[in-house]
């Protein structure tokens, strides 16, 4: 199997290369990750060559429209999925926000709408608010350990059941759920399924088609580019759903849940990122194959990567005494997000801690409110989160597991 090219793709962000990072490492890659090269010099000559209204016919405009509706054809085929059916937003909060404003004009009273206490709260809360129109939510619960359970959302679908949000993999606990598995169950019970792909994506794009998923979420700025949101809505869906552009804009699906549309120069600098991942396929012999080979094939060497490094780091925490970590101790089962608490210790002190030996991870309940009451742990301080992608380097966790050796001393 071949493996990633560590070099290559760290020589592709310019944060290993920065002066005032030198010595930084950077483990809260699941709140934001760098940006490669490839996305920021897009980023950069958008705004000096193409910084005018878009789509008009002189030349500047024009072409600064061309580049924005690439980024969206190219993103699309990297999903597996038809370009009208992706929208660019500002945000996956933004985005979950105005499809719940078209699901709430399209569903009845009494209808059923399943959410669970393991998301990010920007997949729960849009949805839970539906109440206000006499719309049933029903919540499917995490288990003890903090995982969710199908048998557990096959008990509470039913005959009014229309929508289930749900992760692809949560922000703290880690696992990465089998979507095929879940959309398949939703859809037997005739409902629309609503999958959260944020902290899954970073760690490679998935074909979003395979899924099954009706509705797919993630953020671009921690898939290495702008900080923007990506949404997938199925065609036959989207075109169910009222409209929440302006009424004058027709009837075609582009623009129809992005009534605030996204800063023109990041649309464009999504160019990069799929630039970036494209270099990666082309380094490890993939040039020219199709857009779908390319997208596995970087999807794997990503994945295989963050397996290698994340075990050595759970096998650590697991020999904690007082370590509490949440979710599975099996790097390949679980994204390399890895929460944990420390009896007698704040998060927040732990974090502090690993800042002065220049490592940055996080604490905090990380918008997963209702997942670290549920767990039993003070939501205030929550949990410390120390994540990484593909690019962190063996030597930088190495740093993390001797550093928390001895904070947690
Ligand atoms: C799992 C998950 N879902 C949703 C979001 C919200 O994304 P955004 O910041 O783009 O609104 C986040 C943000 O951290 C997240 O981690």
């Amino acid at each position: 199997m071949t493996q990633l090219d560590l070099a290559f793709v760290r020589d592709q962000f310019p944060a290993f290369a920065e002066p005032s990072l030198a010595g930084f490492a950077h483990f809260e890659n699941a709140g934001g990750s760098f940006a490669c090269r490839q996305a920021i010099d897009t980023l950069d000559r958008f705004y000096r060559q193409s910084k005018v209204q878009p789509y008009y016919v002189f030349e500047p405009s024009a072409g600064g429209g061309r580049q924005m509706d690439r980024a969206r054809e190219r993103l699309a085929a990297w999903l597996n999925i038809r370009t009208e059916e992706l929208y660019l937003g500002p945000s996956t909060s933004q985005n979950t926000y105005v499809l719940a404003q078209a699901f709430r004009r399209h569903l009845q009273r009494g209808d059923e709408v399943i959410v669970t206490n393991q998301d990010h709260e920007a997949n729960i809360g849009a949805w839970s608010r539906l109440q206000d129109e006499g719309i049933v939510v029903r919540t499917w619960q995490v288990d003890g350990s903090g995982e969710l359970r199908a048998a557990d959302l096959a008990a509470l679908l039913g005959p009014r059941t229309r929508v289930v949000a749900f992760t692809h993999c949560s922000n703290i606990v880690g696992s990465i759920h089998p979507v095929r598995e879940l959309t398949d169950l939703v859809h037997r019970a005739g409902a629309w399924a609503v999958v959260d792909g944020v902290s899954y994506c970073p760690h490679g794009l998935p074909d979003v088609a395979a899924l099954g998923a009706d509705i797919y979420l993630f953020s671009l700025y921690k898939v290495y580019g702008p900080h923007l949101g990506a949404m997938f809505v199925r065609a036959s869906l989207a075109a169910e759903l009222p409209s929440q552009a302006h009424f004058f804009k027709g009837d075609t699906l582009d623009g129809r849940f992005t009534p605030a549309g996204a800063d023109h120069a990041q649309v464009a600098a999504v160019n990069g990122v799929i630039d970036y991942l494209e270099a990666v396929a082309a380094r490890h012999g993939y040039a020219n194959q199709p857009v779908p080979v390319q997208a596995a094939a970087v999807k794997e060497l990503f994945r295989n990567s963050e397996i290698e490094r994340l075990q050595p780091l759970l096998d650590f925490l697991g020999k904690q005494a007082g370590v509490r970590l949440i979710g599975s101790t099996r790097a390949a089962a679980r994204a390399p997000t890895v929460a944990f608490t420390v009896q007698g210790k704040s998060s927040a002190d732990i974090a502090s801690r690993l800042a002065q030996r220049n490592i940055g991870v996080g604490a905090g309940n990380f918008y997963a409110y209702r997942l670290i009451q549920a767990l039993g742990i003070d939501p205030t301080d929550g949990v410390v989160r120390a994540s990484f992608v593909h690019y962190t380097s063996p030597q930088e966790v190495d740093r993390l597991v001797e550093a928390l050796a001895t904070v947690l001393a």
